[in-house]
């Protein structure tokens, strides 16, 4: 049995990851709730549940202190592009002070730590338009998330070569799956779509907006495979210090989503086409060469994954 540690572990895909190892783990999670819901976490006598913030030193040193772990995902952060533009100081508190102040904690009190991994984001490519990207393609940040999850990624990844903390990072391509809020309007277009099925199945009356002609693409990977490249890149020798991109390599386009879902609920649903976003990139693809050496493999095309995510909706 390892302990973990889960930072955001009530979020979208922590509570995800959280579920998986407490079969098998101990697991701490630390999460403010300003995202994620106690609900999704599954009560388990292996699950320690801290309710508390990422930028508070002294609750991050007291933890820290007071456990020894095996493996620590630091997955909390302001998710939000939007967000980060409206408040980049605030954003910038939670999305890479944070890492660093949890980086100094690990590098004085965890000696016997296997592997910090922190995510990062595929908005580090920004709009840059080669595809599909690489590792080593051309990094453009173009809002406050995107510099400070590239910047706290350098940081991470240059703690691995400078002191010896055993990290490595990952960039999120766009994770569906249980658990994603559909909140806001700048959630996953995925959780958003769900949420207006569920009321089109409800019978309520509902209408959602395609930004742009709907012939945008994205690389969607379904968030057990994600638990699968996070568990990869903390096990694997050559990850150390490392970042990978965390995709399957295929591209989907919007009007294609709402097809596969309207078949699988078999039920329609009402759509209005709306000026595009301010920002909004026409594609994003992944090369996952990278993932793949360490083993990976996808086990669910979206068409799969939307299947298995919609089976307990
Ligand atoms: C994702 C991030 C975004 C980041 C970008 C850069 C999320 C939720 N979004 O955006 O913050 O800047 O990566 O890598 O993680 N759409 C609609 N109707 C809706 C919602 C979305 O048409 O109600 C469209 C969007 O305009 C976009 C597409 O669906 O073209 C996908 O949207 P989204 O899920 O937000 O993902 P990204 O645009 O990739």
């Amino acid at each position: 049995m390892e302990t973990y540690l889960i930072t955001g572990g009530a979020g979208f895909i922590g509570s995800n990851l959280t579920n998986y190892l407490v079969k098998e783990h101990k697991v701490v999670v630390i999460d403010d709730l300003s995202m994620g819901q106690q609900e999704n976490l599954k009560p388990s006598a292996n699950l320690t549940f801290i309710k508390g913030d990422v930028t508070d030193r002294k609750l991050m040193k007291e933890i820290i202190t007071t456990n020894e772990f095996d493996y620590i995902f630091h997955l909390a952060a302001i998710a939000s592009v939007a967000d980060s533009v409206e408040r980049p100081v605030e954003t910038h508190q939670v999305n890479f002070e944070s890492v660093l102040m949890l980086l100094e904690l690990a590098k004085e009190h965890q000696k016997n730590m296997k592997r910090l991994v922190f995510s990062s984001s595929a908005a580090v490519y920004g709009d840059e338009p080669t595809l599909p990207k690489t590792e080593e393609s051309v990094i453009r940040p173009l809002t406050p998330y995107a510099i400070d999850k590239f910047a706290a990624e350098r940081f991470v990844l240059t703690y691995s070569k400078l002191y010896n903390v055993p990290t490595s990072a990952v960039r999120f391509f766009n994770v569906f799956g249980p658990n994603q809020n559909p909140k806001s309007p700048y959630s996953g277009v995925i959780s958003i779509l769900v949420d207006q099925f569920k009321r089109r199945l409800r019978d309520e009356e509902t209408l959602f907006s395609v930004y742009g002609d709907g012939k945008q693409s994205r690389d969607f990977i379904y968030v057990d495979d994600v638990v699968q490249a996070l568990l990869l890149v903390s096990k694997s020798m050559i990850s150390l210090g490392e970042v990978y991109n965390v995709g399957t390599g295929n591209e989907t386009d919007l009007n294609e989503l709402i097809m596969m879902i309207s078949e699988i609920l078999e039920v329609e649903l009402l759509v209005s086409y709306e000026k595009a976003r301010v920002g909004d990139i026409p594609k994003s693809l992944a090369d996952i060469t990278k993932l793949k050496s360490i083993n990976f493999k996808s086990n669910y095309s979206v068409k799969e994954g939307l299947e298995n995510y919609l089976k307990n909706i």
